[in-house]
């Protein structure tokens, strides 16, 4: 039997099963960790799962930011600074990451009180995840607000793209897989990959 709901029937759901149920029906997702410095110098460390791709040429990725009706750390030093970096969480690190979504004050640096690593490349002012295999350098490039719910469509270009040369295959492919890489669906589950395949590039 199937649960059938209407768009009535989700708006009178409670807040926090309705957030759970309706982020996880898009399906499994990127879980990503967003490094940021604010201008006084202070590390800040949030766990996002809505980076997205923008395109490859030049190479853009977006995340959604939810409204700013509260302090939003990571959007306020990104402003600020103008630099991000993007990291990807494994399954060694997952529970670390997740702690990163408490809301610490702006005082606090995630790595610290998660136990992560803050790794430094080449002058770039944002903090990467040390333990995190694949760390991207973003900088800040436009915003979209969606006037339909208050949230923001943040884009960075890519500055620096750090990852194992042993994961890079042929034709750019990455070996998710065996870099350890972990998933998340909704707000607190988080998921291993198995790889099943690659197939190529489709023709009719
Ligand atoms: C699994 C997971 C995914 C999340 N994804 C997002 C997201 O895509 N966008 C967002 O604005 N907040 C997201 N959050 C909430 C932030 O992690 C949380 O608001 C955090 O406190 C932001 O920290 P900051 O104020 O230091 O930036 C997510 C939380 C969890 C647990």
């Amino acid at each position: 039997m199937d649960s059938i709901f209407s768009f009535e029937d989700i708006m009178e759901l409670p807040s926090r099963y309705r957030a759970n149920l309706i982020n996880m029906v898009s399906g499994i997702k990127p879980a990503n960790l967003i490094g940021t410095t604010s201008k006084n110098g202070q590390t800040n460390l949030a766990v996002f799962n809505s980076v997205v791709h923008i395109g490859a040429n030049p190479p853009y990725l977006g995340f959604i930011l939810r409204p700013t009706t509260v302090e939003r750390h990571t959007y306020e030093n990104l402003k600020e600074t103008g630099v991000y970096t993007i990291n990807q969480i494994t399954t060694a690190i997952h529970k670390k990451a997740h702690q990163t979504s408490a809301k610490y004050d702006r005082e606090v640096s995630e790595f610290d009180a998660v136990g992560l690593t803050e790794h430094y490349q080449q002058g770039f002012h944002a903090p990467f995840v040390a333990e995190s295999p694949i760390k991207i350098g973003l900088s800040f490039q436009e915003e979209q607000l969606i006037k339909c719910n208050d949230t923001r469509l943040i884009i960075g270009k890519m500055e620096h793209l750090i990852l194992p040369e042993a994961a890079i295959l042929e034709d750019g492919d990455i070996a998710l897989d065996q870099l350890d890489i972990a998933a998340v669906a909704g707000l607190y589950n988080y998921y291993k990959l198995e790889h099943l395949g690659n197939y190529g590039y489709s023709k009719p």
